[in-house]
């Protein structure tokens, strides 16, 4: 029997803001796009370090619907090292036996961009190991209301009557609707703030900040993190987890 001190909580759900690309850069004194290009060969490796330490989901914010509000070049940059990614993606998918989800409006991406994520979200339905979620074009808020949409819509139709609306109701209109809430959101480069992510899904979620900016998050910086999760005496109101 392993030793009680080795026994650790893992998160079965790690949400991550990967802020910090621009700064990354800067430090270097390279352009911006250099810092997001670093940022998306950080993906990868993450998604393996957070499967071989026993994370069973990981989602990453990609792109919010903020993000729309930056230079025609950087969102233009932002997209094609999404493409680049999601069109390599299947071959991951294979090799890591992993399934990706995308969370967020894909309506206003691109059509090809879009015809990318169905066939790979249809192609990696099969894969049981990490299940992989990126937030693109994505904001809490926006979830909200989209899925408040799909409510009212169904209650017009007299498919839903207002009084069956509950919490655990509710969460299956959202864009995660088959995905467990994260234990553990972290955010890289020091900010302290949500930024609309996961707004419904984080009420419990244990956070985690650290100053190192995204491309140099790596499984050490990721281990640390699973070290604070596993030290937290988690609560919810009142009733233990
Ligand atoms: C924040 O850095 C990061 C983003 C706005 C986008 C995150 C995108 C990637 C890591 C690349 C593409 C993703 C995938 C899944 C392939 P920032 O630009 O706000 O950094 P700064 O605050 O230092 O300026």
């Amino acid at each position: 029997m392993a030793k009680k001190e080795e026994i650790k909580k893992i998160p079965t759900h790690v949400g991550i803001i990967m802020d910090g690309n621009g700064r990354w850069a800067k430090k270097r004194l390279l352009p911006r796009a250099m810092g997001h290009s670093a940022g998306a060969n950080n993906v990868e490796p993450t998604c393996k370090a957070a499967w071989d330490l026993g994370v069973k989901y990981l989602t990453v914010y990609a792109f919010s619907t903020e993000n729309w509000t930056r230079s025609d070049d950087e969102v233009s940059t932002l997209m094609k090292l999404l493409k680049q990614y999601l069109e390599g993606c299947k071959e991951k998918c294979l090799k890591n036996n992993m399934r990706v989800r995308i969370i967020g409006d894909i309506s206003r991406l691109s059509k090809d961009l879009q015809e990318t994520i169905i066939s790979l979200e249809e192609y990696s339905k099969q894969f049981d190991g990490l299940q992989f979620q990126v937030a693109l074009n994505y904001g809490g808020r926006d979830e909200i209301i989209r899925a408040t949409r799909k409510i009212a819509e169904e209650c017009k139709e007299g498919k839903l009557s207002p009084a069956d609306i509950s919490e655990e109701s509710f969460k299956n209109y959202l864009d995660t609707a088959d995905i467990p809430d994260p234990d553990l959101l972290i955010r890289t480069s020091g900010e302290l703030r949500i930024s609309n992510f996961m707004l419904w899904q984080l009420a419990y979620t244990e956070m985690y900040f650290t100053d190192v900016y995204w491309p140099d998050f790596d499984k050490k910086e990721l281990e640390k993190a699973l070290e604070y999760y596993a030290n937290r005496d988690r609560r919810y109101g009142g009733r233990k987890s």
